[in-house]
C-alpha cells in the first residue's frame, strides 16, 4: 500500500508540488507528461483528448496545438479547460481546472524551433480537426513543404503554439488499497493556495 497522503508533507503550492510527482512519475513512466485536456463549446458542451504537457511552472501548465483545432475554437468561444493525468504504476491522478490563455509568441516560437523538421512541417501540413478526404492529400502537402523548407528553416505558422492552462484548483489524488484514497486539492484563494481534503 502507498503512503497516506499528508497535508504536513505536502508543497505550498501545487506546481511545486506536481514537480515532485512528475519526477517520480517519469521513473516509472515512458510518458507521463501524456495528458487529457477537457474544453468545452460556447454552449457548454464538452470534448476531451490527450495532449502532451510540455511545460509547467507557477504560471501554469503548457501544451501546444493547432489553434484552429476543434479544441482550439473551442478555447476562443469558452476560454476554461481542465486536464487530468494518470499515474498508473503509481496509482496517482493529478487533476487541474482553470483558464487557458495563448502563450506568448516568443515562447510557441522557442518550443517550435527546438521540434525536429518532420513535426515542424506535419504542424504545417496539417489543417487539425478538419476533414481531410483522402491521407494521400496530407502526404502530397507534407511532400510539399519538405521540398519547399529543404535545407531551410520552418517557420512556426501563425495558427500552430502553446496554450497556458492557469488552475484555480489542482488535486493530487493517490490511490489505496484499502480504497480510503486520499485526496488533497489546492484552491487559489487571493491570500495564496488553500490545501483541502476532499472524501474519496
Ligand atoms: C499521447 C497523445 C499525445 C498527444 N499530444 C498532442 C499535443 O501535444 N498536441 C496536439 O495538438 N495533439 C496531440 N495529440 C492528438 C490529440 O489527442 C487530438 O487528436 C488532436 O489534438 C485534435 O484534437 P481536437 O480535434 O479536439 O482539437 C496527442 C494524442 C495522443 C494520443
Amino acid at each position: 500500500m502507498a503512503d497516506f497522503l499528508r497535508e504536513a508533507d505536502f508543497a505550498a503550492d501545487p506546481f511545486t508540488q506536481f514537480a515532485a510527482w512528475f519526477a517520480i512519475a517519469s521513473g516509472s513512466l515512458r510518458q507521463p507528461e501524456a495528458i487529457a485536456l477537457a474544453t468545452a463549446d460556447a454552449s457548454g458542451a464538452p470534448s476531451v483528448r490527450m495532449v502532451l504537457l510540455k511545460h509547467w511552472d507557477e504560471r501554469g501548465f503548457v501544451f501546444f496545438t493547432n489553434y484552429a483545432s476543434r479544441k482550439g475554437e473551442e478555447l476562443a468561444a469558452n476560454p476554461r479547460g481542465a486536464l487530468v493525468a494518470y499515474w498508473e504504476p503509481l496509482g496517482r491522478q493529478v487533476r487541474a481546472e482553470g483558464a487557458v490563455v495563448r502563450t506568448g509568441a516568443e515562447e510557441s516560437d522557442a518550443y517550435f524551433a527546438g521540434r525536429r523538421q518532420r513535426s515542424q512541417l506535419a504542424a504545417r501540413a496539417s489543417e487539425q480537426s478538419r476533414p481531410l478526404r483522402d491521407r494521400a492529400v496530407l502526404e502530397a502537402a507534407f511532400a510539399a513543404l519538405e521540398e519547399r523548407f529543404a535545407g531551410a528553416e520552418v517557420p512556426r505558422p501563425s495558427t500552430w503554439g502553446g496554450f497556458r492552462l492557469v488552475p484555480h484548483a489542482v488535486e493530487f489524488w493517490q490511490h489505496q488499497d484499502d480504497r480510503l484514497h486520499d485526496r488533497l486539492v489546492y484552491r487559489r484563494e487571493p491570500a495564496g493556495w488553500r490545501l483541502e481534503r476532499l472524501a474519496p
